[in-house]
């Protein structure tokens, strides 16, 4: 790897020598996994591989890329690896990631995925992490750090607005700017600002009618100008709409390749003169830094070492979603017998279809878990109860057979592969019902009953919930899972990890239900900001779990929040609080922070996660912890100023253990000279006096007397009505030259306002 100034120098060089042949072709792959080589001027080609839970490098090629592929560690997908919450981990699952890359010469790992889950229907959600874009960010940041300090480059996928897959090649995303802004941008943002991912890849989709692959405004204007993002951009495989108008807004790269009609393209642009070579100057400068910048080591890995890896990621992702009567851990070596229930526990689910799909290393499974933990005289039991979706009474009859008969039963359920995938949306959120119907059976015969998911999304569990007092949320946990999942049930780890997206008690109660997936070629994100927990507060819909939920063997106590009582946006704001173990147990706790605005001027949800932070504590112990807030935490991005904002507001900081479970809060009143809104003589007088300035214009220009007068509530009928009128609805208590001056003076105070 050279340094910057080498490398900028080189490349400057380089592009003097390149013909323009040889220009065009590198802005396409050589291959559906590699760029251009250029013999003659010693420019290699490197490598690229998908990402994002493992190493997918393939070795023979079929429509998702690959038939077969080097065995390689398979971690647990972003669904799980988010419930963790846990930004240590995700470094040392992209440094894995990164060592493995460099002994294989992999180059650029494609990923992180951090598209929002806008809806649990959305076929690669098992790929991204969170309904939420700061948790989303946060993590990916981390893994991001974790692949590129060992030298290999991370493409940030995809940009943006494909959270679907129903038509993602071609669907047009109708997103209002300051939704797109504050959700589904959020993320790349934060990402890009914090970790200058080598690259980031262009999304298939349409966002506000433009390609993504080719928008100006998402690549040109946002990423490059506002961003100051200096790296590669590259199209999805196959995602270019029209090469040339993808070159002109700053889409670098198009992959895979060769592509011999773009190149012809690109050719006929430049000799009309309608496509100008310093355009394709400034991409082939970004492919040929990325190029440089790729280190050429090998290293040899241990899978071995790899897979502890993968397990410790999977314990710390497994959520227990219920526990009653203290069920859990399950004492292995205090009991006579057990069964074990389902065929996910012979034949693991533990990650997602599609191009992210790993050939793994080594495979662990329920059942052989199960045994290994147990000693020789405890009587273990295995009925499959079903297969797929399907199953037949003899299969119920056979699993009912046994965990009547024995002490403890763990049922192995989830989402069959073919229900969840790349390349195409679920059509419903439920378990299959042959799955119901063999757990509702089961409850009926035995009532100590575990029940472990494995799913990559959000799953409704209503159907038998109330029978079963024991859940535990395993996600697609990667080769190891199923260790992790053991350790958990026999209390060797205590579970910690927490939802990172909300299970809704229907799928009709999710806020994209009446978007979701469009219609024709266009999808409205109707619901606007209200996305997850957002909405389901607002809303005042219970959830089946809450966003940031999940359990512990072991109990937290939050106690002593300090905070200031007012302060200016700009100063160091700072939290901070106590967090007890007042259980028996070592363990730990996902805190969450989240804002709240008193009375914003433009909707905002009810509140919205800033902070979170995974401590672990011993038995008794206790911490202070500390969080620092800035602008951004408390700003929302206003459509009118099409800036972001901080208003002027008290603000509620709340601590909470998740999003419905708070335990500590405290106002703070923030002063700040930003404005949410342009004044002007259409909106009420009501609106002028609840305005900071609007208010002190008034009292300037108005008596005392009038003042009364506009705030009586007796007089809301003309409050009501827009400034122009009120001369003559006040039957001329405020005249016209007096609403003159009030406008001229506003005028003037926003420029002063402004200037200090
Ligand atoms: C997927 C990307 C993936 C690429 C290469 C595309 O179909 O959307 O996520 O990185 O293929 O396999």
């Amino acid at each position: 790897m050279e340094n910057n100034i080498n490398i900028d120098k080189k490349t400057d060089e380089l592009i003097a020598e390149l013909t323009l042949e040889e220009k065009i072709k590198l802005c396409s792959g050589a291959s559906m996994w590699t760029t251009e080589e250029i013999k003659r001027l010693n420019i290699p080609a490197i490598v690229m591989s998908d990402g994002p839970h493992g190493l997918r490098y393939v070795v023979e090629i079929n429509e998702f890329g690959a038939t077969s592929n080097k065995k390689t560690t398979c971690f647990p997908t972003a669904s799980a690896l988010a419930s963790s919450w846990n930004k240590d981990l995700l470094y040392r699952v992209g440094k894995t990631l990164a060592e493995e890359a460099k002994s294989l010469g992999v180059n650029i790992i494609l990923g992180p995925g951090v598209n929002i889950k806008r809806s649990p229907l959305g076929g690669r959600n098992f790929e991204y992490f969170s309904e939420d874009p700061i948790l989303t960010a946060d993590l990916a940041s981390s893994f991001v750090k974790g692949v590129q300090d060992q030298g290999v480059g991370t493409s940030l996928k995809h940009y943006v607005c494909n959270n679907q897959e129903y038509k993602r090649f071609s669907v047009n995303v109708k997103v209002a700017e300051r939704v797109l802004r504050e959700i589904y941008l959020l993320a790349f943002e934060r990402v890009i600002k914090e970790t200058a991912p080598w690259t980031v890849m262009a999304a298939y989709n349409r966002v506000n009618g433009s390609p993504a692959t080719q928008s100006d405004y998402l690549l040109n204007q946002i990423l490059r100008d506002e961003w100051g993002y200096q790296g590669l951009v590259i199209s999805d495989w196959g995602a270019i709409h029209d090469r040339v108008a993808a070159l002109k807004s700053g889409l670098d790269l198009e992959m895979p390749g060769p592509s011999r009609v773009n190149k012809d393209k690109i050719q006929r642009q430049l000799d009309k003169n309608e496509l100008k070579e310093e355009i394709l100057n400034k991409s082939v400068k970004q492919i040929l830094k990325t190029v440089f910048k790729s280190s050429k080591e090998k290293i040899t890995v241990d899978y071995d070492e790899h897979d502890k890896i993968a397990q410790s990621a999977a314990e710390e992702s497994v959520v227990l979603l219920k526990n009653e009567n203290d069920l859990l851990p399950v004492d292995f070596n205090n009991l006579n017998s057990i069964t074990v229930i389902g065929e996910m526990a012979v034949n693991p689910r533990y990650q997602g279809n599609g191009s992210s799909k790993v050939t793994p290393y080594i495979l662990s499974d329920g059942l052989s878990e199960i045994e290994k933990s147990i000693p020789p005289a405890v009587e273990l039991y295995y009925a499959s109860g079903y297969n797929n979706d399907q199953n037949l009474e003899s299969q119920i009859d056979e699993a009912l057979n046994k965990a009547a008969k024995s002490d403890y039963v763990i049922i192995f359920a989830g989402i069959p592969e073919k229900f969840e995938s790349e390349g195409f949306d679920r059509k419903n959120i439920d378990l299959p019902e042959s799955q119901n119907k063999l757990i509702k059976a089961v409850s009926e015969v035995n009532k100590n009953i575990i029940v472990v998911l494995n799913n990559g999304s959000a799953v409704n569990i209503s159907a038998w919930i109330d029978k079963v007092p024991a859940v535990l949320e395993g996600w697609l946990p990667g080769q190891a899972g199923a260790k992790a999942i053991v350790n958990v049930i026999k209390g060797k780890v205590n579970p910690s990890g927490k939802l990172a997206e909300t299970f809704p008690l229907s799928l009709a109660h999710n806020p994209s239900y009446l978007n979701f997936p469009g219609v024709n070629e266009e999808v409205n994100y109707a619901e606007g900001l209200y996305i997850g927990y957002r909405y389901y507060e607002k809303k005042k819909i219970e959830p089946q779990f809450p966003f940031g939920h999940g359990l512990s063997y072991t109990k937290f106590e939050y106690t002593n929040l300090s905070l200031d009582k007012e302060v200016w946006v700009e100063d160091e704001i700072e939290v901070k609080f106590e967090l007890k173990n007042v259980g028996e147990l070592a363990g730990k706790e996902i805190v969450q922070l989240y804002v709240s605005q008193n009375t914003p001027y433009y909707d905002r949800p009810r509140k919205e996660l800033k902070k979170f932070k995974k401590v672990s504590l011993k038995s008794g112990e206790s911490k202070e912890l500390r969080f620092n807030l800035s602008y951004r935490d408390f700003a929302y991005f206003n459509p009118e100023l099409k800036d972001w904002v901080v208003e002027e507001d008290e603000y509620k900081i709340i601590i909470a253990s998740s999003s419905k479970d708070i335990r500590l809060n405290a106002s703070i009143k923030i002063n700040s000279k930003d404005i949410a809104h342009i004044l002007n003589t259409d909106d009420p007088v009501l609106d002028w006096l609840a305005d900071p300035l609007g208010k002190r214009v008034l009292t300037e220009v108005l008596s005392t007397e009038q003042i009364d007068y506009l705030e009586n509530e007796e007089n809301i009928y003309i409050t009501e009505r827009p400034l122009y009128r009120l001369d003559f609805l006040s039957d001329e208590m405020v005249n016209e030259q007096e609403i003159e001056k009030i406008i001229l003076n506003y005028s003037m105070l926003r420029g002063d306002y402004y200037s200090n």
